[in-house]
């Protein structure tokens, strides 16, 4: 049965397609839309400077891990771990990456659209000219109103999914990989067109300082959790959806040198649009680079609203998150429809409409978070805060860890050289951030982030 549920889903047509599909993956909300504020509110370079740190020796050595045991398994992420466990007759707890992490990523899908319907929502605000001119306050209240309105953010969450169903339900190559290999250079050209702008039109030199100079008296325990959150997030492990696209790579590709590719590209777009946000914001009077997630909903249109070509500039900004929302989500859907299709034998079609059904009667609780239940709290969050906070924060760097252990001391580690099949001094740095470094630091910063959290509130 595993022998035929092995590669049923087919794979990338090269090792460039998944590095597009996994760079597809990572870059996303997280860099565009939380990257900035959350840089934003914990100072700027301080944590720019810990965030890039997270990715090196934490992110990488983890993201590695991942694709290996997805190209170790060749199926979903619950079945791929499933198999290891049963073939190195190791406990069965260690199934738990596979569950936690498949969960963890339906849980993000759901209210990971509610967020990229607003860019939609916005696409749409910018091209017609109702942001024409806005100030502090029109800007506000066109964006508290967009919240206010529950039918209206769940119509453009519908059709979000909708986007998503459409790529995933075409398979690995002909909808992922296709889609891939079409968005990816979009969204490259497309970035790099706001980058030429904002240097010739916006004070880039104040972005960067306010991103590179660092203070480290601004950092608490919760901005290093939040710093080691983001990464996990940004760089999509701990989740599922980077084992699922490693079951797709092609067995000749080098793992090491693929995930630095991809993690150097996904930290890049972070760092460019953060370049592209606060030179916006620098450029604008009355505008705060500490403004929280509202900084790219209201104080971006307000920059877009009144510089010549604003408008046009601004659409393509939200064209430019709403790809790459879309690019990402494909990827938090695959797993659970993988897992589906080997388990349930279901269709691909089928397996797509169940999942994002859940999503969507999960993302509905999000959406009401903004207006209906903006009140009702869950331990002083939120229903949508809640969501992120236990996932960005706790079950991914929870499933982070328990990967790091379970390739760093519990795998075969026959495996892992037939995987890794690389000189053995970068393998012995690998394994060394693997097995100390990682498990280390993220227990460290998580229990101290869970601490600070609720020792304020
Ligand atoms: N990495 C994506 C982002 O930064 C989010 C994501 C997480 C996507 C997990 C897929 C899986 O927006």
């Amino acid at each position: 049965m595993a022998l035929q549920k092995k590669g049923m889903h087919g794979s990338w047509a090269s090792r460039w397609t998944f590095i597009m599909a996994a760079t597809g993956s990572a870059v996303g909300l997280g860099n565009m839309w939380k990257f900035p504020y959350v840089a934003g509110s914990n100072g700027g370079g301080a944590f720019v400077l810990i965030y890039l740190l997270c990715i090196l020796i934490i992110g990488v050595p983890v993201m590695m891990a991942e694709v290996l045991i997805g190209r170790q398994g060749r199926q979903s992420p619950i079945n791929s771990v499933n198999d290891l466990v049963a073939n190195s007759h190791i406990n069965k707890a260690w199934l738990s990456i596979g569950w936690f992490g498949v969960i963890a990523g339906l849980l993000i899908l759901s209210f990971y659209a509610v967020i990229a319907g607003w860019a939609l929502k916005y696409i749409v605000l910018m091209a017609t000219g109702d942001l024409q001119g806005v100030d502090g306050t029109s800007a506000s209240s066109v964006f508290e109103s967009v919240l206010a309105d529950p039918i209206g953010l769940i119509f453009w969450q519908t059709v979000f999914l909708f986007f998503c169903v459409i790529v995933v339900m075409g398979g690995v190559k002909k909808g992922l990989g296709l889609a891939i290999e079409i968005l990816m250079p979009i969204l490259f050209v497309v970035i790099f067109l706001l980058f030429v702008f904002c240097l010739f039109n916006t004070n880039v030199l104040e972005a960067m300082k306010f991103l590179f100079s660092f203070d480290l008296s601004n950092l608490s325990g919760r901005s290093l959790l939040e710093a080691m959150g983001q990464a996990f997030f940004t760089l999509s492990i701990g989740m599922g959806a980077i084992m699922a696209y490693g079951a797709y790579m092609p067995q000749d590709a080098s793992i090491g040198k693929t995930v630095l590719t991809v993690a150097f590209f996904d930290s890049l777009v972070a760092i460019i649009s953060g370049i592209i946000i606060f030179s916006i914001v620098f450029s604008t009077s009355g505008l705060e680079p500490t403004a929280g997630p509202g900084l790219m909903f209201i104080s971006l249109p307000i920059a877009f609203g009144n510089m010549t070509g604003g408008l046009l500039v601004g659409t393509l900004f939200f064209v430019l998150v709403s790809i790459a929302a879309w690019s990402s989500a494909i990827s938090l859907l695959e797993p659970s429809v993988a897992w589906l299709m080997e388990e349930k034998n279901l269709g691909r079609v089928n397996a797509n409409l169940l999942v994002v059904l859940v999503a969507w009667i999960l993302g509905i609780g999000s959406v009401f978070s903004f207006n209906i239940w903006q009140n009702s709290m869950i331990f002083n969050f939120t229903f949508f805060d809640f969501l992120d906070f236990l996932t960005s924060n706790i079950m991914l760097p929870i499933t982070g860890l328990l990967i790091a252990i379970f390739v760093g001391y519990v795998m075969s580690p026959k495996i892992i050289n037939e995987q890794i099949g690389f000189k053995s001094s970068i393998k012995s740095i690998w394994m060394f951030l693997l097995k100390f470094i990682a498990p280390c630091a993220v227990s460290v910063v998580f229990v101290a982030g869970i601490l600070d959290k609720f020792s304020n509130g």
